[in-house]
């Protein structure tokens, strides 16, 4: 069968039928290697015509305003953690014991408000008998009989624990135990294993403003597999303002804003733009149609340009220079308000840990892993897996406040739940499957959008 057969018929499978033009446009840009994204990407129009494929570039260039009702707003916007030094400067033992000395502070000082641990001992000045004590999870193993053994370590020394009860724990995690010590054999017979945690949110936040904030991550811009005209759909249903996007007032994007260079094996075959600055200068031009009484706050993700290691600072100034003044840069994480609304948002990359590390996880379940960051409060619990921390003073990966709204992105999938009324959302991406996810056996749900309207403090999920 010829190609141009091949084509049509898979193109008809999928319910698309197309004109001769559009299988040279299709052939064009790889052929069949390009079909799956082409469906993916076309697949709400069932008939695509070549001037169909330009009249959606082309609506893209007009700006229609009308006013919309966010536009009448002022913006309230409070950067929670900005100017914080995020340089590394040394890489030694010394380095990541104080990282880590500041986990433990900054955690132990939530578990010690919890009424159980109250009167704990420092594990050095352990006596025989009832004890609570807080510390940081090492050596885990679990026996032959299901029991869970473990190591607690604070700064004073080191004990290990004993929970007949079998249980789930994570290497680095600080936890509180209550139990009994033996002098005996210098063990803790553990009764009760307690998290930091997070209160249930009682407040009333809703505003008086009928404002919503658009959450979006992993645009992906440069990628082969960016999802351009689902993307022009989103961005022309800002432009319109009408309906739910009339009260659009701010827009968050969760990283991995361009494809980058070099992240995965034989990435540049799967690339539109091969210069990563040329990425950014494409993406900038797209942020230029959103309107501009929108404000953009974005961090960046694993495939951006700055380092790798957590926590990541903003842009670089010559990528920033790009954008105009609408756009907020902060680092991965990024903390903020928005009209008293706490957000945290988090590029991801802990995910693909946790997913592995945390019995019952899977990519349909990303709110569970993120319940237990919450619980856990900390957004990479474990060092040395995927996730590389950089040895500062701080940890800013610790969950310090407990956030109205916790957003992730970098798995490419789309949940959303509310957890102790804090609002969970795992947000889409805007790039098919690339052929490392199908290797990994990935399938991805882009195009989605979630509203978070500030007034009814309830999320809408929209589909591009
Ligand atoms: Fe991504």
């Amino acid at each position: 069968m010829d190609l141009r057969k091949e084509i049509i018929e898979e193109l008809l499978k999928h319910n698309i039928l197309v004109e001769p033009d559009v299988v040279d446009f299709i052939i064009e840009r790889g052929g069949k290697d390009y079909l799956p994204h082409f469906i993916e990407e076309y697949r709400p129009l069932e008939v695509v015509t070549l001037s169909s494929l330009k009249k959606e570039k082309k609506a893209s260039e007009k700006t229609v305003f009308s006013k919309p009702e966010a536009s009448e707003y002022e913006w309230d916007l409070k950067v929670l953690m900005g100017e914080v030094e995020l340089k590394i400067k040394g890489g030694g033992v010394e380095d990541f014991r104080s990282l880590f000395l500041d986990r433990y502070k900054r955690l132990a000082r939530i578990l010690r408000t919890q009424t159980q641990l109250r009167g704990y001992t420092e594990i050095s000045k352990l006596r025989g008998g009832e004890v609570k004590i807080i510390g940081m999870v090492d050596e885990i193993r679990i026996t032959s009989r299901g029991s869970l053994v473990f190591t607690l370590e604070d700064p004073s020394g080191r004990v290990e624990c004993y929970y007949p009860e079998g249980s789930f724990l994570l290497n680095d995690e600080v936890i509180g135990v209550v139990g009994n010590y033996s002098e005996n054999n210098g063990r803790i017979y553990v009764k009760e294993i307690l998290r930091p945690g997070v209160p249930i949110l009682k407040k009333n936040r809703k505003i008086a403003e009928n404002i919503s904030v658009a959450i979006i991550s992993d645009t992906h811009i440069g990628s082969k597999m960016f999802l351009e005209a689902r993307w022009r759909k989103f961005l022309e249903w800002l432009k319109r303002g009408k309906g739910d996007a009339a009260g659009v007032k701010y827009l968050l994007i969760g990283g991995d804003l361009v494809d980058g260079i070099g992240i995965y094996p034989n990435q540049e075959e799967e690339l539109e733009i091969l210069d990563i600055y040329s990425q950014y200068e494409k993406f900038a031009k797209y942020l230029e149609e959103v309107p501009d009484y929108i404000k953009i706050v974005m961090i960046p993700g694993n495939h951006d340009i700055v380092r790798n290691t957590e926590p990541q600072p903003v842009l670089p100034e010559e990528v920033r220079k790009m954008f105009n003044g609408n756009v907020e840069f902060l680092p991965n994480p990024g903390i903020f308000s928005i009209h008293g609304y706490k957000f945290l948002m988090y590029h991801g990359t802990s995910l693909n840990d946790l997913v592995e590390m945390i019995p019952g996880m899977s990519y349909e379940r990303i709110n569970e892993i993120m319940k237990y960051m919450l619980e856990a409060r900390h957004l990479a619990p474990t060092y040395g897996s995927k996730v590389s921390m950089a040895p500062l003073p701080r940890d800013f990966l610790t969950i310090d406040i407990v956030p109205d709204v916790f957003i992730t992105g970098h798995v490419h999938a789309f949940t959303y739940t509310m957890y102790k009324n804090i609002h969970l959302i795992n947000a889409s991406c805007w790039q098919s499957q690339t052929k490392y996810q199908k290797m990994m056996n990935f399938n991805p749900d882009p195009g989605k959008v979630a509203i978070l309207n500030l007034h009814t403090d309830k999320v809408k999920v929209l589909s591009f």
